[in-house]
C-alpha cells in the first residue's frame, strides 16, 4: 500500500487532542443573525449615536435612476423613483474573528435602526418616501469586514422652477440636494 503523506500528517494534528469529536461538534454550533447582533450591538455597548470612525467616515453613495414620472410647469416640481445605495464601514460590527454561520448577513429594516447610519435626506424635497409594498423597501447587507450596505427604493418630489421664455427650445435644470441630516 502506498504511504500517504497527507494522511500521516493528519493523525499527528488530531492524535494530541484528545477527542477530535469535540472539535467538529464545536464547528458546527455557529452564530446566527440574532446572536451575531446581539453579541454586536447589546454585549459590546454599540452606540448608534457614535460615529464609527474617529476621524470621519467615507460613504459611498450611488443612485440608479428607474423612472421620472412627472415635471410639472403648473407645480413646478418632478417626481422620481430611484435606488439609493449607501456603504461604509464600521469597524464595531466587524465579525470575522467569530464564529458565523455566513460571511455576511442579510438584515431587516429593525435592525438598521440600532445602527449608526449616515443619515442622509434630499434637504430641498416637497416630499420623500420610501417605498412600503409589499413591505418596506429597505435591503441591508453587513460584510464580516465591518462594511455596512443599504440599499433602499425612494420616490421623491422636489423643487423645480422653470423658466419658459424659450419654449420649446428650452432647458430646465432641476436640483436636488442629498446629505447628511444632523440634528441641533
Ligand atoms: C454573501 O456570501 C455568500 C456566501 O456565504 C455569497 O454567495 C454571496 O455572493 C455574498 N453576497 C455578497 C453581496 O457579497
Ligand atoms: C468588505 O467586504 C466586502 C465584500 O467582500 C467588500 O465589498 C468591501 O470592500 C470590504 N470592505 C473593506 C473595508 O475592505
Amino acid at each position: 500500500m502506498p504511504f500517504s503523506p497527507c494522511l500521516f500528517l493528519f493523525f499527528l494534528l488530531v492524535l494530541p487532542s484528545t477527542q477530535p469529536l469535540e472539535v467538529v461538534e464545536l464547528r458546527s454550533e455557529c452564530l446566527n443573525e440574532a446572536q451575531l447582533m446581539d453579541t454586536l450591538i447589546r454585549q459590546n455597548d454599540y452606540s448608534k449615536h457614535k460615529l464609527p470612525q474617529k476621524h470621519g467616515i467615507t460613504v459611498s453613495v450611488e443612485f440608479w435612476i428607474q423612472e421620472i414620472n412627472t415635471i410639472s410647469e403648473m407645480t413646478n416640481d418632478f417626481e422620481l423613483e430611484l435606488y439609493i445605495n449607501e456603504m461604509w464601514t464600521d469597524p464595531n460590527l466587524r465579525f470575522s474573528h467569530l464564529r458565523a454561520c455566513k460571511a455576511n448577513l442579510t438584515l431587516d429594516q429593525q435592525t438598521l435602526t440600532k445602527l449608526w447610519t449616515p443619515n442622509t435626506c434630499f434637504v430641498n424635497s416637497k416630499f420623500a418616501e420610501i417605498y412600503e409594498s409589499p413591505f418596506q423597501n429597505v435591503f441591508l447587507t453587513l460584510f464580516d469586514n465591518g462594511t455596512v450596505w443599504v440599499n433602499y427604493r425612494v420616490h421623491v418630489k422636489g423643487p423645480c422652477n422653470m423658466d419658459l421664455e424659450d419654449f420649446p427650445m428650452d432647458t430646465q435644470s432641476c436640483r436636488l440636494n442629498y446629505q447628511r441630516y444632523v440634528l441641533s
